[in-house]
Formats: C-alpha cells, structure tokens, sequence
C-alpha cells in the first residue's frame, strides 16, 4: 500500500527560482532565506520519497480567465517548466506519475470532490521553485529530479476560490486514496505558497510577521482550528495573495493525526521550522512534518 510519510509546506517566490538560476544565492540579501533551506535539502536527500504530491497554484501559465478549475490534478507522465516574468526557468523536465494521479483522481471524485483532469499542463514558478529550495540547483542537461511529482493545482487567484476548510477536508481524501493504492510507495504531500504578501493595491508590500507566526503554530499544533480560518481573514491580515495559504490546509489534512475533521493519534513529529523575511514581497515560510 501507498502511505504518505510527510508534508513539507514552504513559500514559491518567483524572485528566489531568479536568485538560483542566476547565482545570486551567496549573496547578502539571500544568504539568510538559503540558509534555512540547508536542513531541508538535507533532509530529502535522507527521506527520499517515492513521489511528491504537490499541492501549488498556476499563475496564468497553464490556466487563464479562459478557464478557472477549483482543483486540478496533473495525470500526465511529465510537465514542462513555464513561466512568466523571468521566463522559463532552466530546471529539469517534471517526470509525472500518472498510474498513482488517476487512482488518485478516480478515488477523490468518488469521495464527491470534483476535480480536473488534466492530460497536459505546463509547471510554472508556483511548483518548481518549492522544488528548487528541496532539492537544489540542478542542471536541466545532466540532472533529474529525484522522484516523479503529482502536481495539484487549485485557483487561489481568481475568485470565488475554496475555503480553507475544503481544502483540509480535501487533503483527508487524498491520503484515503493515496492508502488505498495497491504498490508499496513512500509520498510526500507538499503544500506551497503564501506566507503573507500583497502584490497589488494600496497595501502591496504587506507584510504580517504575528499573523504567519501564530498561522505556523496552528498548522503544526492546532490544524482543525486553522482549517477554520475564514477567507476573509487570510485576505485582511496576509494580504490578497496570503491566501495561497489556503492550500498549505491540503498537506496537514493528509497527514495521519487527522481523522474525520478531528485531529486524533499521535500528532506528527516537527523535523523543521522557518520564517525569513523578505523574499521579493513576501515572507516566506517553511516546516517540514513527519507522521508518526
Ligand atoms: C511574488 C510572490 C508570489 O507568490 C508570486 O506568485 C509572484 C511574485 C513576489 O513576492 O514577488
Ligand atoms: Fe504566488
């Protein structure tokens, strides 16, 4: 059978992909938030997965206005690196696990979420920088990622998206059917983006340190009460794209303390904990939880 060991939840700045590909990680200004990633790096090399489920938001790459999906998972046996600003980031090709995505998607649908299904996407800042800060530089000519990805995309960026509480209940159906796949494989869940920042507006550059500190804290220790955070609050003390903070709840309801919508069992062991600011215009979060 199929187990999810870990999640990692770690921030997807543009600017830090910009910073790896460009060498710029020794200087001054970056040290610091590279710093914090030493462990992790580490870390993957040692608790090497299987697979990575990769929950992140696409930002007008693969999806646009034309078509907004809640939530998109990736079936596909690779996904091509795309971007906007700095342009496609020279990283390898992501390597698919489409066997495990369509178990996946057949069993989660079933669950009654509803979920896209997509053939071919292609994979912008949002999923491989986190992939970057964990694994590394590596050379597109010579190097692999070390295991396949499941990308999950879920819209955070034009509205109505799902509410934190969707997002938790979603990610117990996902290590449902990741536990109900008939081949020994160790996944890691993944979820990306936030912690505060503001790109637009009179309020672009915020910045809430107190508001991520206590968000932490919750997640780690008190995730059924995070999972209850109201939209409107992520918008109002995170900032408007704080709210990819959302899709951080899909990783810690998968892990194996929670069970229907409660938090029972043994809670999963904290391996790691980070905050630096600033990273571009955000602050940028990381913890990494493995289950008991
Ligand atoms: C920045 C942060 C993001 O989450 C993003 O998608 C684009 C830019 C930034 O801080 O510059
Ligand atoms: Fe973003």
């Amino acid at each position: 059978m199929a187990k999810i060991t870990a999640s990692v939840f770690t921030s997807h700045v543009p600017a830090i992909g910009a910073a790896m590909d460009l060498g710029k990680t020794h200087e001054d200004y970056w040290k610091p938030l590279f710093a914090g990633y030493e462990f992790s790096k580490q870390w993957m090399k040692d608790n090497r997965p299987d697979v990575v489920f990769l929950v992140f938001n696409d930002h007008a790459t693969a999806f646009s206005l034309d078509m907004i999906p809640t939530f998109a998972i990736g079936t596909a046996d690779s996904y091509q690196p795309a971007d906007e600003g700095w342009g496609p980031r020279p990283v390898p090709v992501v390597q698919g696990h489409g066997m495990l995505a369509s178990h996946i998607a057949q069993s989660v649908i079933q669950q009654d979420f509803d979920l896209t299904i997509v053939n071919k996407m292609d994979v912008d800042h949002g999923l491989t920088v986190p992939l970057s800060l964990m694994c590394g530089s590596l050379d597109p000519k010579k190097d692999a990622w070390p295991c396949p990805v499941i990308p999950f995309a879920v819209n955070v960026v034009q509205y109505p998206i799902p509410s934190g509480q969707r997002c938790f209940n979603l990610g117990q159906a996902i290590r449902k059917a990741v536990e109900s796949y008939d081949e020994d494989l160790n996944v890691h869940i993944w979820g990306t983006g936030g912690m505060s920042h503001q790109l637009q507006g009179p309020r672009a550059g915020l910045i809430n340190q107190a508001w991520d500190s206590n968000f932490l804290d919750m997640l780690i220790n008190d995730p059924v009460a995070a999972a209850a955070i109201p939209h409107i609050d992520y918008v109002r003390e995170a900032g408007s794209e704080g709210i990819e903070l959302v899709m951080w709840l899909i990783a810690r309801g998968a892990m194996s303390d929670i069970t229907d919508g409660k938090q029972q069992g043994t809670p999963p062991t904290l391996k790691h904990r980070f905050y630096h600011v600033p990273a571009s215009n955000t602050a940028v979060g990381h913890a990494i939880l493995e289950n008991a």
